[in-house]
């Protein structure tokens, strides 16, 4: 048998749902996967979750779990959404997984043996009172360039400089709000440049990446490739790194490692041989990565695998991005959607076939345009592709018994024409030009619906039964070639028709066939429906509501007033603009939530009844208003400085009010 090929589709983060932006690569790979394998080939698709790096740690510390606790409800979540919309991956698994910290340890140790792992120190801004190094993501303060306040470590989203946390004026620290300290740690770097010629090499190879990408590739070689930083102090989760107590392999050096480790997991379930895929360069691997992750697996990537004497990507497809309407996914208009969400209101083979018609293996971004949408589905799948089945199957069944006659002569021309068809539609798929494979197979299922119209068996079958018979036997062929054709697509229709035509699964080849004679077929069921565009309403104004997913609440009534006060009265109500620091729970008291405070010039211990409403995490780093000159408060747990503001009608369901954007604490509110 010819050699393996392995298809990767990037691994999904495992702190957060999918949308149809990730949908849209795995849809891409899945469908070239299941083209090679209908086309013979023992291809194989590893997926898995990307679960190591700071954010996911962060978040699990924010909410009380651990980070194994915290990602492993997104496993779930993915591995159902991938097979809701028939993605399906060979092998879905974690890099957070032993196989991965072997193949992670050992690329490393054999870069390091050949003297391209260096270390040397770094000095970055590190928080204090959270003891950890603070990533670019983790610091906000004031751009240089146009002195936005409240910008990002590394790029201000007001002027679109990039510069170094270093260069924030009033920097500090995103979880805490505490100014951060300068420190030096000892890092480790893999020193790329070393395989400057390899990747010239590499990527020179016809076909390595689309022509635009190696333009790129080279534009990025040619201003000299850096040192790239390849640890990260903890607290982190990660793999430790060998011989070092609290220093882990940054995320990016393990995540692509995940490719290798699913591999050896799938291996050792199914009794593969790894080798064959990883230790072997007539194997064929391809990656189809998103454009801002060229850099990791165009350059970082192969290098790694070289230099450990892996079996190196045959191709990395890159893709854009996808906008909706038009435009960037937006949570206000609704158009950043989940993979859930659309499954809640719409037929998966839609999205299959909108993206795949669409699909131009080109770099150039996809819009999912919710009108096209509807039109393409309706008049193209709806109307052209599974109509033939919905007219001629009923047809049979009720004049014929559901049996087939035989070929009659006279549509030899159109069965060439057919035939003709289906290099370009092997040659579109083969290229990951499914637009071009989709165009050719409408084009396909238009020649036989065209032939049944013209041909009308409904009034030949009065006067010439064994004609009418004949016409309905190419109809059923040509249902069987078009759902063959389709079927990488759309595998849930193909095997819909398979079972209603009484016909073995569908190979790329049968496409060409055209000898289902004599043949009894099945009754006819249900296939793709029209697109209920209410519907399309309903999943954009569901995401709008995904952004507050708290249920509708009947209303309270409104209290009554309170009597008028004047404005010394009010201004004498001392109310600031407070950081938390520090939340936890008070023992005994199932209401109470401990909180200190920053209000500027002092710290303050509050107790707040708002336990029912909030854990302990979920408050850490807000910035919220405390009534600052109240009288302090002796409580049993012990004395409260100051009161929160907050809303809700009962100690159960408190919102507490904060602040949308940062405030420098201490700040009055008046
Ligand atoms: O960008 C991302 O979403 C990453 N989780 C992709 C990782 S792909 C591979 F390197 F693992
Ligand atoms: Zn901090």
């Amino acid at each position: 048998m010819a050699a393996p090929v392995l298809v990767t589709s990037a691994l999904p983060y495992a702190n957060g749902s999918i949308h149809l932006g990730h949908v849209l690569e795995y849809i891409q790979t899945d469908i070239l996967v299941r083209f090679l394998k209908m086309t013979g080939q023992d291809a194989v698709y590893m997926c898995a979750d990307d679960t190591h790096g700071t954010p996911i740690e962060v978040n699990a510390w924010r909410a009380g779990v651990t980070p194994e606790e915290y990602i492993a409800p997104y496993y779930v979540e993915h591995q159902r959404d991938f097979a809701d919309f028939s993605i399906a991956c060979d092998c879905f698994y974690t890099t957070n997984s032993p196989e991965n910290q072997h193949h992670s340890e050992y690329i490393f140790e054999r870069l390091r043996e050949q003297g391209h792992i260096v270390t040397r120190p770094v000095t970055q801004y590190y928080c204090e009172q959270d003891g950890r190094f603070l990533p670019d993501r983790f610091i906000r303060g004031t751009c240089p360039h146009c002195k936005a306040a409240e910008q990002y470590g590394d790029v201000c989203e007001a002027c679109g400089t990039t510069y170094s946390p270093t260069d924030l004026s009033d920097a500090h620290c995103v979880l805490c709000g505490a100014t951060p300290v300068m420190r030096e740690s000892v890092h480790y770097f893999f020193t790329i440049s070393a395989y400057e010629d390899f990747l010239r090499d590499w990527m020179g190879t016809p076909g390595r990446v689309q022509p635009e990408v190696r333009r790129f590739l080279e534009t990025w070689i040619n201003e000299g490739l850096r040192d790239w930083d390849v640890s990260r102090d903890g607290p982190y989760f990660g793999f430790k790194i060998p011989g070092e107590d609290n220093k882990y392999f940054y995320v990016w050096l393990d995540a692509p490692v995940g490719y290798i480790a699913t591999t050896q997991k799938f291996c050792g379930d199914t009794g593969r041989d790894f080798d064959a895929y990883w230790h072997n360069p007539e194997a064929t691997i391809y990656h189809v990565v998103g454009k801002d992750i060229t850099y990791f697996h165009a350059l970082y990537w192969p290098a790694m695998l070289h230099g450990a004497g892996y079996t190196l990507p045959r191709k990395v497809l890159v893709h854009g991005f996808l906008t909706v309407n038009g435009e960037k996914m937006s949570k206000t208009r609704g158009t950043f959607i989940t993979a859930r969400t659309y499954l809640d209101h719409l037929d998966p083979q839609y999205l299959r076939y909108y993206y795949a018609a669409k699909l131009n293996g080109r770099v150039d971004d996809l819009d999912l345009n919710l009108e096209e949408f509807v039109h393409r589905v309706d008049a193209e799948l709806v109307n052209k592709i599974a109509n033939l089945v919905s007219r001629v199957v009923p047809f049979v069944n009720r004049h014929f018994e559901g049996r087939l006659g035989r070929l009659d002569d006279n549509v030899k021309p159109l069965v060439n024409d057919v035939r003709a068809r289906l290099p370009r539609v092997r040659e579109s798929y083969e290229r990951m030009e499914f637009n071009r494979a989709v165009q050719e197979i409408v084009a396909i299922a238009e020649i036989g619906n065209k032939n049944f119209q013209d041909a009308a068996p409904w009034e030949l079958v009065k006067q010439n039964p064994p004609a009418a018979q004949a016409v309905c036997t190419f109809a059923v062929n040509c249902c069987r070639t078009v759902a063959a054709l389709i079927k990488p697509v759309l595998p849930q229709y193909a095997a819909d028709v398979e079972a209603i035509l009484h016909v073995e699964p569908l190979l790329f080849d049968d496409a060409a066939r055209f000898d289902l004679e004599e043949h009894e077929i099945g009754a006819f069921t249900r296939l793709i429906e029209r697109v209920d565009a209410r519907q399309i309403n309903a999943m954009v104004e569901a995401s709008k509501e995904n952004l507050d997913a708290a249920p509708a609440r009947p209303a309270a009534p409104v209290e009554a007033l309170e009597p008028e006060i004047d404005l010394d009265a009010f201004s004498r109500v001392d109310l600031r603009v407070a950081t938390v620091l520090q939340a936890e729970t008070v023992e005994g008291a199932d209401r109470l939530l401990r909180l200190r405070v920053d209000i500027g010039n002092e710290q303050r211990t509050i107790f707040a009844g708002i336990r029912q409403s909030y854990a302990p995490g979920d408050l850490l780093g807000k910035q919220v208003i405390v009534v600052a000159n109240l009288q302090p408060r002796n409580m049993r747990f012990g004395v409260s400085e100051g009161m929160l503001l907050a809303a809700g009608p009962d100690g159960t369901d408190v919102v507490v009010a904060e602040f949308a954007q940062p405030r420098q604490p201490g700040q009055r509110i008046r």
